[in-house]
């Protein structure tokens, strides 16, 4: 992809039953064209995603290659099935499914060592947020992830802040917060892996209505859309304003 345009991730997350996915389908296969766009289906129904003008990605991924892992997929398997990107280190999985910081570090490297983008997920709770501890929060959890990982690796991760408090509430950081805290990730990205201006997408309540608005952020390398991509329509209007037809 190249560096220098906005990306659009959709994260479907748990929703949509097949036949919604069938009515979804018949209209993004047609209108969405665009290779700057990723979406990201809950994993059963990537099958009916892969080949067509966008980029398909999985919600998470397991850290080993292959074997008794009930439920898990591998990096490997999802590259066989024409995946390109993967979400590691989604607040959910941190939260609900208790991922730690070493398995989120796993997880990357185990998908760049088999052909994926990572996009990786960073942001800081509401309480954090109010101790003002989004910096070095951020900066524990980037610095994890990618540790021991070289330039060229990191080259394939894109960054996407979500702050925890904005995802599904509506809620969204002032547009000068935002822009501060992706100066901040961007100037530490390099600082300690000398990765000069890495993507950081935004993400959290991210809409056809406030599209417009957030896409004149400066330093935003795109968005990472969690309800509104699963409405085919919204999901078209953000992906025009920020990455045109
Ligand atoms: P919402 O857009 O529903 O707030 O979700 C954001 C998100 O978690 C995307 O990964």
């Amino acid at each position: 992809m190249e560096k220098n345009k906005k990306i659009v991730v959709g994260n479907m997350k748990m929703n949509l039953t097949s036949k919604e996915i069938s009515t979804y389908l018949k209209f993004v296969n047609k209108k969405i064209t665009s290779r700057r766009v990723v979406i990201c289906p809950t994993s059963i129904y990537v099958p009916y995603f892969v080949n067509q003008n966008y980029f398909v990605g999985l919600q998470n991924i397991y850290s080993e290659e292959k074997g008794a892992y009930t439920g898990e997929i591998s990096p490997k398997q999802a590259y066989s099935m024409g995946i390109s990107f993967v979400i590691v280190g989604h607040s959910e999985r941190r939260t609900l499914f208790k991922e730690s910081d070493t398995l989120i570090h796993n997880k990357v490297k185990a998908a760049l060592e088999n052909h994926l983008n990572v996009i990786l997920c960073i942001g800081e709770t509401e309480e954090e947020r109010s101790l003002l501890k989004t910096d070095v929060v951020i900066k524990r959890q980037i610095k994890s992830a990618l540790k021991g990982l070289d330039s060229a690796m990191i080259s394939k991760v894109i960054l996407a802040y979500e702050p925890i408090w904005s995802i599904g509430t509506g809620v969204i950081p002032k547009k000068k917060d935002i822009e501060k805290t992706i100066d901040y990730i961007k100037g530490l990205v390099f600082q300690e892996f000398l990765v000069e201006d890495i993507p950081v997408l935004y993400g959290g309540s991210v809409n056809e209505k406030n599209i417009e608005k957030l896409n004149t952020i400066p330093n935003v390398s795109g968005f990472l859309v969690g309800g509104a991509s699963t409405d085919p329509e919204k999901f078209l209007k953000i992906i025009e304003v920020a990455v045109g037809r």
